[in-house]
């Protein structure tokens, strides 16, 4: 018995990074899996991956702005696995510009992405969670919920506004049993950061200021963001509820590095 037998869950953004993290470390708690991400190619990989350590899953190629094609992933999935219990939203995207030199295609992609496909996979499964009595769901944030690092433009407003989801839903449907959290990591070694220190002329010396930042001198590894998804999704937390879990290593109450 796994800390997560009983559960299947829906994970977003599956294919690689802490949302592969994610699906690996259920795996290991005896959960069952629907896993989901617009990068089919991707996302095979690491099925198989799993399916080689004996992961009982489906998957799902499907982009989390298209409710209708959500709808028809999780109504798929739950012909495999039986009714979806839990639901991590990962898939997110990164979109930077200063404010002023930003377009509304930018606005729109950044919210359609982290906000709004959070909420069309939300309204996807509430209402069986609902009718079976519970249920549990994880938005993971990001530390741009409550901070802000200039230039980064608008990718904080919706993650602050992804809180503001999870606070929301979780007020809904307490009542009916469904516990609605954040989970807001720091830096992640994944390739969403490669690809950000790959953004500066310098791309050595813009990770070794990224590494200053940070009171313990590293970033977290998908793994760490794992082991506390893990927890909120179980029933070790039953009356955690429309809250957010920051893990970044201190990294957020500091007010200058040392
Ligand atoms: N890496 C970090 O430092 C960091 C820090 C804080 C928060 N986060 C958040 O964690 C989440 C995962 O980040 P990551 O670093 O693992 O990213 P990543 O880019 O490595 O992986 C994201 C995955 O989501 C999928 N995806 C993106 N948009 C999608 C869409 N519209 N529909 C379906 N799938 C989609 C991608 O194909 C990819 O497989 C994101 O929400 C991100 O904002 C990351």
């Amino acid at each position: 018995m796994g800390r997560l037998s009983g559960k299947r869950i829906m994970v977003t953004g599956a294919a690689q990074g802490i949302g592969a993290a994610i699906a690996e470390a259920f795996h290991r708690e005896d959960a069952h899996l629907l896993l989901l991400d617009r990068d089919g190619e991707q996302l095979s990989n690491t099925a198989e991956r799993l399916r080689q350590t004996g992961a009982r899953l489906a998957t799902a190629t499907a982009d989390i702005t298209d409710a209708a094609a959500i709808a028809a992933a999780v109504a798929d999935g739950e012909r495999v696995l039986g009714p979806i219990n839990a639901l991590v939203n990962n898939a997110g995207i990164n979109v930077f510009a200063e404010p002023l030199q930003s377009n509304d295609a930018e606005w729109d992609r950044c919210f359609d992405v982290n906000l709004k496909g959070a909420w069309n996979c939300c309204r996807s499964v509430l209402p069986g969670m609902i009718e079976a009595g519970g249920g549990v769901i994880l938005n993971i944030a990001s530390t741009h919920a409550f901070t802000i690092i200039p230039h980064t433009f608008p990718y904080p407003l919706a993650k602050h506004a992804l809180l503001g989801l999870t606070k929301s839903l979780g007020l809904e449907y307490a009542s009916k049993g469904v516990r609605v959290n954040a989970l807001a990591p720091g830096y992640v070694a994944t390739a969403k950061v490669l690809d950000w220190w790959n953004s500066f002329p310098d791309a050595e010396a813009a990770k070794a200021e990224t590494m200053r930042l940070h009171p313990g001198g590293r970033i977290a590894t998908p793994e760490e963001i794992a082991l506390a998804a893990v927890f909120m999704i179980s029933d070790e937390c039953p009356f955690m509820n429309a809250t957010c879990l920051t893990v970044d290593g201190g990294l957020s109450v500091q007010q200058h590095p040392a």
